[in-house]
């Protein structure tokens, strides 16, 4: 049997990081994370119950009331998000709730609640975790990072083409918008910012297919699971 290791998957918002890690994961037979889930559900958390964010007596009250887990969806066995036992899988992908969650992301403690989660998800290895701060923060010892770029229009499009097909009033423009709000406050935020490992390597897929980019990030992580 092959050696069990950690893969951590960095990058920008809508570079495609998910749909690389959890192929990645299928075909290692390993565990997927979407640690991006988890600040969404919170998010969603704070908006459903009209709690501030920035008011600390607030947000340690909020996180005593928070359970996430990740559960596989029973038709397509996909890993999805569930808060305090509901499936907020497709809700926390929302425009409502991506406006917000950079902002929600920032916070200090809620970093540490959600940070101390995914290093227990971690703890027997097997894993793929894609987020912002995962080779750098979560697991600095990890045996593979990736970190992946993809031009902004190219990534503008994408993210475009899934939401619409949940909502057709988005434009382009709001989509637009709001990528490059969370590229900017994920990057500059105080605490573990958005940036690139030195040990990750770089992975940009802007004339990549989905297929093409699982090639690569296989040829990456294989000399690590002997
Ligand atoms: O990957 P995503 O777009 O679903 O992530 C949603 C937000 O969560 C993103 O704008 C920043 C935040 N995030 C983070 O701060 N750290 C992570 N490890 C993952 C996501």
């Amino acid at each position: 049997m092959s050696k069990r290791i950690i893969v951590t998957v960095d990058g920008f918002s809508s570079c495609g990081k998910s749909t690389l890690a959890r192929a990645l994961a299928r075909e290692l037979g390993y565990v997927y994370i979407d640690s991006g889930a988890m600040y969404r559900a919170i998010t969603l958390y704070f908006l459903r119950n009209n709690l501030n964010w920035n008011e600390p007596d607030q947000v340690s009250e909020a996180l005593k009331n928070i359970e996430l887990h990740f559960e596989p969806n029973p038709t397509t066995l996909k890993s999805e998000m569930h808060l305090n036992g509901e499936n907020v899988e497709y809700i926390i992908r929302d425009i409502v709730v991506a406006e917000k969650v950079s902002e929600v992301a920032a916070v200090k403690e809620i970093r540490e609640f959600a940070v101390a989660a995914q290093q227990r998800m971690g703890e027997k290895k097997g894993i793929v975790m894609d987020g912002r701060d995962i080779g750098t923060t979560v697991f600095p010892n990890a045996e593979v990072k990736i970190f992946m770029v993809a031009d902004e229009a190219v990534r503008v499009e994408r993210r475009f083409a899934e939401m619409y097909n949940k909502n057709p009033n988005i434009t382009i423009e709001e989509v637009k918008a709001n990528i490059e709000l969370r590229d900017y406050i994920d990057s500059n935020r105080e605490v573990s910012p958005l940036r690139k490992a030195d040990d990750a390597i770089v992975l940009d897929n802007t004339h990549l297919t989905e297929k093409e980019q699982l090639q690569v990030a296989l040829e990456i992580v294989k000399p690590h699971l002997v």
